[in-house]
């Protein structure tokens, strides 16, 4: 009786690296295929135009006189736009940034020649709540610039923490200034 294995063609031997090619071969055929079907779903994920553009928001800073602020609504979080007084950046800059919980100067958290608008996210660092100091005739805390009244954190007026729980100065958002009279937040 012939067996299953005599009436298989007599293939010659495969050398090490006839073996490799045909693994390597198969292995990217196999890596295609699970590409091809995983893109559309990747791609079906991906933010649509309208959600992209919501990603940024433009403010028009031209109403905003020194020592007013506006708050801002970006990715469903509140931004800070504050235009500092001198009194307000000289405050901030008369304090040895090394002596902050969160050393970082006034420069650092403004853009050059836009030392006078800081933009911060409007959320304690502590647990997230919104500090007051953002809006017209807020209580600013002790060092004039946010007062968060969950748990007593006081940020100065570059929005740096100066007492209280909160571990770090209120985050910035990317931001850039698109005129002297407009930035693109995010
Ligand atoms: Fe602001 Fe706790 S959430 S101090």
């Amino acid at each position: 009786m012939t067996t299953p294995a005599a009436i298989l063609p007599q293939l010659p031997p495969v050398d090490g690296k006839r073996r490799d090619f045909l693994y390597v071969a198969t292995a990217s055929v196999a890596a295609v295929g699970a590409a091809a079907t995983v893109w559309p779903l990747i791609n079906q994920m991906n933010p649509s135009a309208d959600v992209m553009a919501a990603a940024s928001v433009d403010v028009d800073l031209a109403g905003i006189e020194p020592g007013q602020a506006v708050v801002a609504s970006w990715r469903g979080k509140p931004v800070f736009v504050r235009n500092l007084t001198a009194a307000e950046q000289a405050a901030a800059n008369d304090y040895p940034a090394d002596k902050l919980r969160d050393p970082e100067t006034l420069a650092d958290r403004t853009k050059p020649g836009h030392a006078n608008w800081l933009i911060s996210i409007g959320i304690c660092t502590h647990l997230g709540c919104v500090p007051l100091g953002g809006r017209e005739g807020e209580v600013k805390g002790d060092h004039g610039g946010y007062y968060c009244p969950c748990h007593g954190s006081v940020y100065d007026t570059a929005g740096r923490i100066r007492k209280g729980p909160a571990p770090r100065n209120l985050d910035l958002p990317d931001h850039v200034f698109t005129s002297p009279t407009q930035v693109r937040i995010g």
